[in-house]
């Protein structure tokens, strides 16, 4: 396929991806039809137990293994955006992109096909369900595809970032995203006589104010972390104190000893202040993704591969979300880019657009990766183990080495 043919095939795939977005593990058209495009490709689908999602294998089995991730899934917002292909399906839209990323890596995976029969290795191509609910990544992990690959590459749209431009950086550059719901059980009684209750609204003003100490005193204050009591609900009347209060909220930070340290002491603040008032609390904590945390080795790879393809080269833009690509990089290391697709409302915003001409530019330096990296991979020394076992020695941490 010449490149104005892959350009309008790409352009095509995103225009109908982006009609037909499909919510959370709801995603069976665009399994479909992704399925279809590879059969068509003669690209081989792995046999795995995924309800939606798909993982395509390319490349011969010798060699070491790498991955190209993109997530298929939408979210349940009413498009407002007047694109020729908006949403054909209501209160339904992909306004985070993800429609742009599953064609990029389409892309790249048919550029690969192309030259399948000169790759050093295989690569793994993920179409991963639900990344905006909880558990997508986690699918894909059980299924055992990830094992003995190497390294793996994501991106993810920037809609602050112009076409041509793309974000790499090494160590933290999303947020571990956590959340939780606190229930206040105290003792309601007539507002007339709060003697004779224990009053949880009091409590909860002191401890909503309590609880935005926790990132202002106790955490470095050069580090990036969060706390957000985001819900509030108690009493439903004017002359009675409630018996309970609730809050919920969400706690995110870039480094594991942060998160563990909100968390204990929002835990400890919640005890102390409950036993202050002579309350009672529960804690329902929830824990979200990791840090989305990329190798430093591999971001050095992977921003020289950016630039050799003539991509303006960025800081990625840090933010506090939350991306489950994390949970593939406490597996192994890997690499997530923003790329910029051109200034415009924000994701999860119902004006959010993708500008298509970033399409071409994305497979191309995902196929540049994956094909980089096989080779960077079979440059590595090779050494064997005790018992005779070939071992690949990886140039950065010791969570690298990997068997084949
Ligand atoms: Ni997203």
């Amino acid at each position: 396929m010449n490149e104005t043919a892959l350009k309008s095939f790409l352009e095509e795939t995103f225009a109908w991806l982006h009609s037909h977005p499909e919510l959370s593990y709801e995603e069976y058209e665009t399994t479909a039809k992704l399925k279809d495009l590879f059969s068509k490709e003669l690209i081989c689908l792995l046999d795995l137990p995924l309800a939606t999602g798909a993982v395509a294998e390319i490349g011969s089995k010798d060699g070491p293994m790498v991955a190209l991730r993109a997530d298929i899934d939408a979210l349940p917002i009413e498009e407002e955006t007047c694109l020729p292909y908006a949403s054909k399906f209501k209160g339904k839209m992909h306004a985070c992109g993800h429609d742009f990323h599953t064609s990029a890596v389409l892309g790249a995976a048919l550029l690969l096909k192309e030259r399948e029969s000169t790759l050093p290795g295989r690569v793994r191509i993920i179409f991963q369900p639900a990344e905006e609910a909880p558990g997508g990544a986690r699918k894909i992990l059980e299924t055992g595809v990830l094992e003995n690959v190497q390294t793996i590459f994501g991106l993810h749209i920037s809609p602050f970032l112009p076409v041509g431009s793309l974000g790499l950086s090494p160590g933290p550059v999303m947020a571990a995203v956590d959340s939780f719901i606190i229930r206040f059980q105290g003792k309601g009684c007539h507002a007339a006589h709060p003697d004779r209750g224990v009053d949880v609204i009091s409590l909860i003003a002191h401890f909503i104010s309590a609880v935005q100490t926790i990132v202002s005193r106790n955490t470095n204050p050069f580090a990036a972390n969060l706390l957000s009591i985001t819900r509030v609900t108690a009493g439903n009347t004017w002359n009675v104190l409630p018996e309970t209060a609730e809050l919920e909220g969400t706690a995110r930070s870039l480094t594991p000893e942060d998160r563990q340290l909100i968390k204990e002491r929002l835990y400890a603040l919640a005890q102390g202040e409950a036993s202050a008032f002579g309350a009672e609390v529960s804690i329902d904590w929830h824990q979200g993704p990791p840090p989305t945390t990329n190798d430093a080795s591999w971001t050095d790879f992977a921003r020289e591969t950016a630039r050799k393809q003539g991509f303006d080269l960025q800081e990625a833009p840090k933010s506090l979300s939350g991306e489950d690509f994390a949970y593939y990089q406490e597996k192994l290391p890997g690499v997530f880019a923003s790329i910029g697709t051109g200034l415009s409302a924000p994701n999860h915003s119902s004006k959010f657009i993708a500008d298509p001409a970033a399409l071409l530019p994305a497979a191309k330096y995902l196929t540049a990766l994956a094909e980089g990296a096989l080779r960077r991979l079979t440059k590595h020394d090779w050494t064997r183990t005790a018992s005779g076992q070939r071992i690949l020695r990886m140039p950065t941490t010791q969570r690298n080495l990997q068997s084949t």
